[in-house]
């Protein structure tokens, strides 16, 4: 009780101190709550403090205080987030809990008296209708800025390669194509990520990064899709609770989109033996370009210039002083919302809740594509 009374007078020194701090809160602070807290960390100087954090998970809750202390933040711990909401404590919100708890803390945040901010990690929500409902309840709070946590526009050879695209050098896009070989999916807490009834399924948990940036690449909105997947390798001798995993593993999506632009997916989670993560692909009429994460390399030609006009560049963002898990895109991503904040919500969010939505609703029409065997149009899914 004491310790409590001592760490609330803490952390109301520390506001004295930073009036003009922007205050934030992270609920859940697993792996990437605290990916998001030392990212914060790294932007002190421009004007971010965490002040609180909300987790059931006492393990959690201890790392984030070690790593809050190593930071010099004495900041308060809270078991769920109606109680920080309620303090008053904070500004902003960072959402950084299990994809199915997105929904009512989102709901909550935007119904509570306080105005917040909110950064929501991505999905948005795991269903379309859920990701709707937020929306309806968000136009009643203009006030407040929810962006979804899509950053990898942000990593700078996509960014990049998005800057090329937009620049008019490769012509009208007609094709994006982007693997993504990589690892497993990692330990969760309670394991939440191995059911589809958790994360959305992979295709939605994972995939939606991919379906966000096959659309800025396009810059058209998705039609309809055509999926082929399954759980191939990866978790099937785990069992929790009785049940094994269901989420696939690999699958090859393709989606078409309302100005005739076709993007496909590659994905495989039993590819470590890559030198890439991702290798993204935009081809137009007038040329090509390429990125690859994470050798941070950019490469683009025209077909009038051939193989030999190919250039290779590499892309590096000198605004990024945190690389963290995810090269960089992360800080881009907060440096970006704490403007948009400080403006206090009168610029729009970068990524914005309909772009979430549609991230989303592309991931439910492949999961259910591959479960159906056929085409799935975005009208369905939405419906
Ligand atoms: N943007 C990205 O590239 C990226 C990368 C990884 C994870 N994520 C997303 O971040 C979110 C969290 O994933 P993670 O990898 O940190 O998972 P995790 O299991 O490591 O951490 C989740 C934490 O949330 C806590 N939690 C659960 N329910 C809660 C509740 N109701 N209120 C407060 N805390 C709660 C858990 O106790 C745990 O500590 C997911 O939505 C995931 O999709 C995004």
């Amino acid at each position: 009780m004491d310790l409590d009374i001592d760490l609330d007078i803490g952390v109301k020194k520390l506001f004295d101190k930073n009036k003009k701090m922007v205050r934030y809160g992270i609920i859940g602070v697993g792996m990437m709550g605290r990916e998001h807290l030392c990212n914060l960390f790294h932007l002190r100087n421009e004007g971010a403090t965490v002040v609180c954090v909300a987790d059931p998970h006492v393990p959690s809750q201890k790392v984030s205080l070690e790593f809050a202390d190593s930071f010099g933040w004495p900041i308060k711990v809270f078991s769920g987030h109606k109680e920080m909401l309620d303090s008053g404590l904070c500004d902003v919100v960072v959402i950084a809990t299990p994809n199915m708890t997105h929904y009512q803390i989102l709901m909550d945040v935007i119904n509570h008296p306080k105005t917040h901010h909110v950064l929501v990690e991505k999905p948005l929500c795991t269903t379309v209708e859920d990701c709707r409902k937020v929306i309806e309840a968000a136009k009643k709070r203009p006030e407040m800025l929810v962006q979804v946590g899509l950053e990898y526009r942000y990593m700078p050879p996509v960014a990049k390669l998005i800057d090329i695209v937009n620049g008019g050098r490769l012509g009208h896009v007609k094709m994006v194509s982007i693997r993504e070989h990589r690892f497993p999916f990692l330990v969760k807490v309670d394991n939440w990520n191995r059911f589809n009834c958790n994360s959305g399924g992979t295709l939605v948990e994972k995939c939606c990064h991919f379906f966000d940036l096959m659309r800025l690449f396009v810059g058209a909105n998705p039609v309809r899709v055509m999926a082929s997947g399954a759980i191939d390798i990866n978790h099937k001798n785990e069992v929790y609770d009785g049940k094994v995993p269901d989420i696939i593993d690999n699958a090859y999506v393709i989606v078409e989109f309302d100005n005739g632009a076709r993007g496909m997916l590659d994905l495989c989670m039993f590819a470590e033996g890559s030198k890439n993560e991702q290798e993204i692909s935009v081809i137009g009429e007038d040329g090509k370009g390429e990125a690859f994460v994470p050798e941070n390399i950019v490469r683009y030609g025209l077909r009038i210039e051939g193989r030999d006009g190919v250039r290779t560049m590499r892309a590096e963002d000198h605004r990024i002083k945190y690389d963290g898990l995810h090269h960089g895109s992360s800080y881009l991503e907060h440096l970006n919302f704490l403007a948009a904040v400080k403006v206090d919500g009168k610029k729009a969010p970068a990524v914005d809740l309909q772009d979430g939505l549609t991230a989303v609703a592309i991931g439910v029409a492949a999961q259910l594509s591959i479960e159906k065997g056929r085409f799935v149009s975005i009208k369905e899914v939405m419906s």
